[in-house]
């Protein structure tokens, strides 16, 4: 047994220091720990990932509490998060190569930023950022849930919704309990269920590109987690409320239904907030990383019964960045802001949309600030063939190899895109792979849709 020298290093340790067998170099989860104060320490290591010691008020380590941290704490050393982010700079492994005319249109990040009020409580803000100014998150807190009607404890901030997306997956799921989601969707659930080695059960969208709820309702008796990102990324389709509440209505005994609105604010979907407040088993994500035009800046929130949000705790916890708080404030207080974004979207969308049904091109009517193309041929190799353009467009999911998403950029942008998606859909796909037919017949058949 030895003193966990690195832990005292690292924090200014208040308790006996934890100990763990032979002395090996501290690491949640790298050994057993034996110390009866170990649970305080856990907190620091999972929650405040090597920032700060203090457990967050009115938080206490019952024994209870100390196994739901230990056993979370394992899993948070072996989760890594996955975020947007990730995939698109996992597509680009030479990221830092990508030149600085390039027109960046494939992580759904929003180019107008972050609306001028939320620049200046930034810049404002600047000489208390050196402080975690706990209350600034309560006030962020309690301003969205005044304007939701919500009460204060069904919501927790997070630096984006990344991080409350992995741990309701790793809360719910289990070898036991499935995931159930739609297919193509936003991949990182699927990617944070490997950790929970929970079974997936992908449900291929309806032909309305909707999520085949009826499908996924019956899919697993056992599921945990459902699944439904609404608008869907990367197909920007949405899901009714009626077939929402459907789900909710039908799901397996037990299991929690996850609704992600990262995208709601471009589109005409209904937002779900009030099943929350009517206390169902509904978590709900919402992120400042898309209209708000936050992604850099980091914020979003879990919305859940006190309940099923404390089963998110365990798995982490931080102070958030003061910025990022401040930011979304003055956003949320911003009453125009979301309208006026969600028309620069529609049209800048709609114009794309035209000018791809006019050269009849086969795309998915999205409502929301990304769409997927069928480009006739594997979708990498068009990507490629773009970003020899200095165009840089989404990724392609597995179910649909032809497709490649594209993000909504300004007009400009859009009109770069067009110049480039042309010339590259009049070169004939490489011999050597040769073109590829979908894999979904029935979709490039079909008459483009209404655009109003
Ligand atoms: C569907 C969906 N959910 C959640 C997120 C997470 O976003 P963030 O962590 O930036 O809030 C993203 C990011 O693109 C997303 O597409």
């Amino acid at each position: 047994m030895a003193d966990c020298g690195d832990l005292k290093r690292q924090f200014e340790c208040r308790k006996p220091r934890l100990v763990h067998p032979a002395g090996a170099g501290c690491g949640v989860g790298t050994g057993s720990y034996v110390c009866a104060d170990a649970a305080t320490y856990l907190w620091g290591e999972l929650a405040m990932k090597h920032e700060t010691l203090v457990p967050p008020k009115g938080y206490r380590v019952s024994r209870r509490n100390f196994v739901r941290i230990a056993s979370a704490a394992s899993a948070a050393v072996l989760v890594r998060i996955t975020t947007e982010a990730d995939l698109a700079y996992a597509q680009r492994r030479i990221a830092r190569d990508i030149p600085a005319d390039a027109i960046l249109i494939n992580a759904n990040e929003n180019p107008l930023g972050p609306c001028a009020q939320a620049c200046s409580a930034m810049a404002d803000l600047g000489a208390k950022g050196g402080r975690y100014e706990f209350g600034l998150t309560q006030e962020l807190v309690k301003t969205f849930t005044e304007i939701e009607g919500l009460k204060p404890e069904y919501v927790r901030a997070y630096a984006g919704s990344s991080e409350p997306l992995h741990y309701a997956v790793l809360a719910f799921t289990s070898p036991e309990k499935s995931l159930v989601m739609g297919d193509p969707a936003y991949e990182a659930p699927m990617r944070a269920a490997s950790y929970s080695k929970a079974k997936l059960f992908k449900v291929p969208l309806t032909k309305n590109y909707a999520h085949d709820v009826k499908a996924m309702v019956g899919a697993d008796p056992n599921a945990g987690l459902l699944y439904i990102c609404n608008p869907n990324n990367p197909t920007g389709t949405t899901t009714t409320r009626e077939d929402i509440e459907f789900a909710l209505a039908n799901k397996p005994k037990g299991s929690v239904l996850l609704i992600d609105e990262a995208y709601l604010h471009f589109s005409d979907a209904k937002p779900v907030l009030d099943l929350v407040a009517a206390d169902k088993e509904i978590v709900v994500l919402r992120t400042f990383s898309k209209i708000y035009g936050m992604a850099g800046l980091r914020c979003g929130f879990a919305i859940a019964r006190p309940d099923l949000l404390a089963k998110l705790e365990p798995y982490g916890w931080n102070s958030m960045p003061v910025t990022a708080v401040v930011a979304a404030k003055s956003s949320l207080k911003h009453k125009g802001l979301v309208l006026e974004r969600k028309k620069i979207n529609t049209d800048i969308r709609n114009d794309v949309f035209s000018w791809l049904a006019t050269n009849r091109y086969s795309f998915v009517p999205s409502e929301s600030n990304c769409f997927m193309v069928d480009v006739k041929r594997p979708g990498k190799q068009f990507i490629e063939a773009m970003e020899a353009k200095k165009v840089y467009i989404g990724r392609v999911w597995p179910a649909w190899p032809t497709h490649v998403r594209v993000t909504v950029g300004t007009a400009p942008e859009m009109e770069a895109f067009k110049k480039a998606f042309k010339e590259v859909m009049d070169t004939p796909a490489q011999a050597a792979q040769g073109p590829q037919k979908s894999t979904e017949p029935w979709r490039t058949d079909r008459p483009y849709p209404s655009l109003s």
